[in-house]
């Protein structure tokens, strides 16, 4: 199977898994992605079942609304019973580097309101220790070289995500070459420096569940 075809199988099974939750006052998370983008075209189906969604990005308001489902801002949502998002690297803690797509900060202020987070990805997402994808940092654009800086002092390697404006107006440096064996310490040590509005790495609030995608099915995890 191709990835884009593991993506699309991931996508159906959390079509699956969340449909109970699919109720008339329901305003459920979604995230940002390729396999998110799956995910909504085939949420469309049900659109009738739930009330609407909070988006992660602008990129997926505009795909929530081409589909019909009504999108919400956050604060004017009391609970969100689900949040489904993408991942791009994920360990057997179903802790997470996110962010690939610039979308970190509000994936994880939604990830951080949800009862449940449902995580789906195709195989090769799937890590013993995360740090192999480069982890975002999103900063304040005025703290950029500062925050650069302090994190070549911790012995991070920060670059410049040259071009790139997040929806929120900042902008991102990726940390490369990392093994992290501690995820929890490294995201409270980088949302510690001034400047950086927050990290991609979502160790502190991972998924409570995995929907993964191989060659043999679609295979489900939790804690
Ligand atoms: C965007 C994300 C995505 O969830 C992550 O990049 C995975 O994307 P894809 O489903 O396209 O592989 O964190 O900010």
């Amino acid at each position: 199977m191709t990835q884009d075809e593991l993506k699309q199988a991931a996508a159906a099974a959390a079509i699956d898994d969340i449909k109970p939750l699919l109720l008339a006052d329901a305003v459920i998370g979604i995230g940002t992605g390729s396999t998110v983008n799956r995910f909504i075209d085939l949420l469309a189906g049900s659109r009738h079942l739930f009330r609407g969604a909070v988006a992660s990005s602008q990129a997926t308001t505009a795909r929530l609304k081409a589909n019909g489902i009504e999108v919400f801002e956050l604060n004017h949502v009391g609970s969100v019973p689900v949040y489904i998002d993408g991942a791009d690297e994920i360990n057997h803690h179903l802790q997470m580097i996110k962010g690939g797509g610039g979308a970190l900060t509000r994936e994880k202020i939604i990830a951080a309101c949800a009862e449940r987070f449902v995580c789906i990805a195709d195989a090769s997402k799937r890590v013993q220790l995360l740090g192999g994808f480069p982890l975002p940092i999103e900063v304040i654009p005025m703290a950029r070289s500062y925050v650069a800086r302090e994190l070549v002092k911790l012995g991070f390697n920060p670059i410049y995500r040259d071009g790139v404006v997040t929806d929120n107006g900042n902008q991102i440096l990726d940390c490369h070459g990392l093994m992290l064996e501690d995820p929890r310490h490294t995201e409270s040590e980088l949302n510690n420096i001034v400047g950086v509005v927050t990290n991609g790495l979502f160790a502190r609030r991972p998924a409570d569940v995995l929907l993964l995608a191989g060659e043999d099915g679609v295979s489900r995890f939790t804690h």
